[in-house]
């Protein structure tokens, strides 16, 4: 309970340390957003998109699940995407996976996780698109930390094809997608700079939309 009761001293003090420097910061930050990004990220405690960015309340949209997926028929990370692109217009959009992630090591064993087995088989989907690139890896840690990138790389082609993205780049050339890891064991950010022209080349045809 102890615990419990001092988030609500860091709040005050949160409260405090922003007054200090800006009487007006709460009248600002309650006037409305327009932040510039849209961060997907894993649900992990360890990786807080603000903090790791160095963000200031107001400057990213953030949806975060288990492993930074992005499932097609998944209408809350859906919904994020449409109104941070459409509404917010969002300039960036990125995915950020992180190295020892859970999700993606449960799903490279076989345990049975109950109602998180649909959700890691999304997982196991990217392994067997990209499974002779995986295999060919040896080490079962270099392998995962393969696999953790290669998630973030399917996620974001996952976001590239939904229509509102499509349209709006059409139309702005906006929002840029961008694919990211973050190391636990450094605490830096690596941006994968993911060749989405290479990849998307010869399956454009497939997704692209009548816009
Ligand atoms: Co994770």
């Amino acid at each position: 309970m102890e615990r419990y009761r001092q988030i609500f001293e860091n709040n005050k003090k949160w409260v405090e340390s922003k007054l200090i420097h800006d009487p007006d910061y709460f009248l600002r930050l309650s006037a409305g957003q327009s932040p510039d990004f849209l961060y997907i990220g894993c649900a992990d405690s360890r990786v807080p998109a603000n903090e790791i960015m160095g963000l200031e309340p107001g400057e990213v949209f953030v949806h975060r699940n288990v492993a930074n997926l992005v499932v097609n028929t998944d209408l809350n990370v859906h919904s994020v995407i449409e109104y941070a692109v459409e509404h917010l217009k969002v300039k960036h959009v990125i995915v950020c996976g992180h190295y020892g992630c859970g999700g993606v090591n449960a799903a490279m064993s076989s345990r049975d996780l109950g109602l998180l087995n649909p959700w890691l088989r999304e997982i196991r989907d990217v392994f067997r698109i990209h499974r002779n690139e995986l295999m060919a890896i040896e080490d079962e840690q270099e392998r995962a930390k393969r696999l953790v990138e290669l998630n973030v790389q399917e996620q974001c082609v996952r976001v590239i094809k939904t229509a509102v993205v499509q349209k709006r780049y059409l139309k702005e050339g906006y929002p840029k997608v961008h694919g990211w890891v973050f190391d636990l064991h450094d605490g830096l950010l690596k941006d994968l700079h993911i060749p989405f022209e290479q990849i998307l080349e010869g399956i454009r045809e497939i997704y692209r939309l009548e816009v």
